[in-house]
């Protein structure tokens, strides 16, 4: 794994978007992974300034989102589809047709799984999948269990993670109990990853990815087996 330890967060945001143009640059065509949450914001402005300056195109890029909380609407303002619309697509040259979320609003959840996974296998796999980490190890809503799901499927959201996320809602009981989420095949689909991480409360979560062994109770472990790796956390993660 390769570990790019940076000063703060605007510091991390840079180093990330630089990672993500880099594959724009080289391949046009890219199939982008992306994430949202607070993580990813800072990345976000970065690539919409680059677009701007006419440095990188996202007009011939693809992008298929982790997860969708379920159910849910995408007009709604805490959907990850709205996220994805307000903090990056509005703002740049992407063709909205080539960007997928999972669908909060499908009547079979399960038939929204297979769907998004057969999406992924004819998109021919991810290009780099941008990845956060939840305070327990999560990865896109593959929460710590017995064990992991391979595929996108929906999944029941763990207390610890209704409690991180209410933040965004206005009260706890807001927080849709469910989620599509790609798996971990899924997400190993991607040829190269890169997991952004900031914030002393994610330090537990780093440290079990780092001590080298896997385990399903801290599911960002398995990325240990992933060939192309690259986390970009600030200092307070690691120290
Ligand atoms: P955060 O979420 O970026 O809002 O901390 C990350 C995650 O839970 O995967």
């Amino acid at each position: 794994m390769n570990i790019i330890v940076c000063k703060n967060y605007e510091e991390m945001s840079l180093r990330a978007a630089e990672l993500l143009a880099e594959v724009v640059k080289s391949k046009p065509a890219c199939v982008l992974g992306l994430a949202t949450g607070s993580t990813p914001v800072g990345m976000y402005q970065n690539l919409i300034r680059m677009n701007k300056a006419g440095e990188i195109s996202f007009k011939d890029v693809t992008t298929v989102n982790l997860d969708e909380y379920y159910p849910i609407d995408p007009e709604n303002d805490q959907s990850y589809r709205y996220f994805m619309n307000v903090n990056l697509f509005d703002h740049v040259d992407i063709d909205k047709a080539k960007t997928s979320v999972p669908d909060g609003t499908a009547k079979d959840p399960e038939a929204e799984g297979r769907r998004y996974e057969a999406l992924i296998s004819a998109l021919g796999g991810i290009d780099v999948q941008i990845l956060g980490i939840g305070r327990n190890g999560h990865i896109g809503f593959n929460e710590p269990d017995a064990s992991l799901v391979l595929d996108t499927h929906v999944t029941d959201l763990t207390p610890s993670t209704i409690e991180a996320n209410s933040r965004f809602f206005a009260s706890e009981k807001d927080v849709p109990r469910q989620a599509l989420t790609m798996g971990i095949g899924s997400i190993f689909k991607a040829k190269k990853i890169i997991l952004m991480v900031s914030g002393a409360e994610k330090k537990a979560a780093v440290s079990a990815l780092l001590a080298r062994r896997i385990s399903t109770a801290s599911p960002a472990t398995m990325l240990n087996l992933h060939p192309d790796v690259t986390l970009v956390c600030t200092t307070d993660v690691v120290d």
